[in-house]
């Protein structure tokens, strides 16, 4: 699959840009704050529907404009699709795909798919459960085509279980307590399911990334850790029986406290938990080796390539970790950014287009022909 054009209208600094891409490496540079990033969480926006910097709305769209228009034109097993989305203040989104109102974000995530790299990445490690929750939610949401509604279902429930928890068990709607907890057991438990095997395929390839660029010195342990405890076959039964049992002191916290809203990912760097003993060197390694895991396991699962999107990332890496990365840039479709084409480790002939950007203004780079 590949990006063939995107058009942006007040999208944050850029008020209205058209782009074409070639299905090879784009490159875009600019100095700090002038839209690199921007662009390219436009791109990811067309796949998963929401910024990957989980920017809300409001934030995206221009300064002092209404709305936001992104335009995203992609090709895949030769046919070409083309996404719409429109982005309104206070309004709910409106996305067409193919031309066809989508009613429902998770009734489109998917159809174009990317994984997007960032120094940023290393949150992955160093941040909260929530972080890594997001992490696995990303790829399975761009994968699994139910995925994102299951998630989206449970989270409802979960809303609605908490309201009715801060009501308290006086409130004449307290009797669909125990739907709400069934609901709660039916989604959670597929959810969980889902993140289970991601973690166990992404994991394995994640732990053989790291060997191999830390030289065998390193090695790194990925573990689903569910905030409820079973095995494979009673997920449903046990997460019911446990929010049940919670159901007391939900009451008084006016909370659910059990359940996949919770769950976390361990990830141990020789056996010791990577985010509170790991160097910063080995932290970046094993973002590096998950993002790389997440690439492979969407491939896996949908027999495509997803765009790569790098953000900055090359500054970053010493060689080992460089030459990791690159091993991907082979087979996709990249866009990637830098502040100087110069240091990119790639070879200049295989760049295939090469854009300035200035103050959200995007440009055929004027050393091109320099460079060819
Ligand atoms: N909604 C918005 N409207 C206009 N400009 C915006 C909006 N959101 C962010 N910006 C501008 O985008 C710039 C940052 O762009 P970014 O893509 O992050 O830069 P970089 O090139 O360093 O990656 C900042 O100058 C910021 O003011
Ligand atoms: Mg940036």
């Amino acid at each position: 699959m590949y990006l063939k054009t995107i058009d942006l209208t007040n999208y944050r600094g850029y008020e209205r840009t058209h782009l074409d891409f070639p299905d090879g490496i784009t490159v875009i540079s600019g100095k700090n704050a002038q839209g690199k990033t921007n662009l390219l969480e436009s791109v990811f926006f067309c796949c998963s529907g929401k910024s990957h910097r989980n920017a809300k709305e409001d934030e995206i769209i221009l300064f002092g404009a209404e709305y936001s228009i992104l335009k995203a034109v992609f090709e895949r097993n030769h046919v070409a699709h083309d996404v719409e989305i429109t982005l309104q203040r206070e309004k709910r989104k409106k996305i067409l795909f193919d031309g066809a109102r989508i009613s429902r974000t998770s009734e489109f995530v998917g159809q174009m798919k990317s994984v997007l790299f960032s120094p940023d990445n290393i949150l992955i490690v160093k941040d909260s459960p929530a972080r890594r929750r997001n992490y696995m939610d990303v790829a399975l949401s761009q994968v699994f085509r139910g995925y994102l509604k299951l998630l989206i279902d449970y989270n409802k429930t979960l809303a609605m279980r908490n309201a009715l928890l801060k009501e308290g068990p006086g409130h004449s709607g307290w009797k669909t307590m125990d739907v709400f907890e069934s609901q709660l057991a039916h989604y959670g438990a597929r959810i969980m399911a889902a993140r289970r095997n991601f973690c166990e395929e992404a994991g394995k390839e994640a732990e053989t990334i790291q060997n191999r660029i830390s030289g065998g010195e390193d090695t790194l342990t990925v573990t689903y850790s569910p905030n409820v405890e079973s095995d494979a076959t009673e997920e449903e039964n046990r997460l019911l029986e446990e929010i049940g049992r919670n159901r007391e002191k939900d009451i008084f916290r006016r909370t659910t406290t059990v359940g996949p809203h919770r769950d976390d990912i361990l990830l141990l760097v020789n056996g010791k938990d990577a985010k509170s003993y790991a160097s910063q060197g080995q932290q970046r390694t094993a973002a590096l080796s998950i993002k790389m895991a997440e690439l492979s396991f969407m491939r896996k699962y949908t027999g495509e390539n997803p765009i790569l999107l790098l953000d900055d990332v090359f500054g970053e890496l010493d060689a080992k970790r460089r030459q990791q990365l690159l091993t991907a840039v082979d087979d996709c479709q990249v866009i990637l950014t830098c502040t100087n084409i110069d240091s990119l480790p790639i070879d200049q002939r295989r760049i295939q287009a090469q854009f300035d950007v200035e103050n959200g203004v995007i440009s055929p780079a004027r050393n091109r022909q320099k460079t060819l």
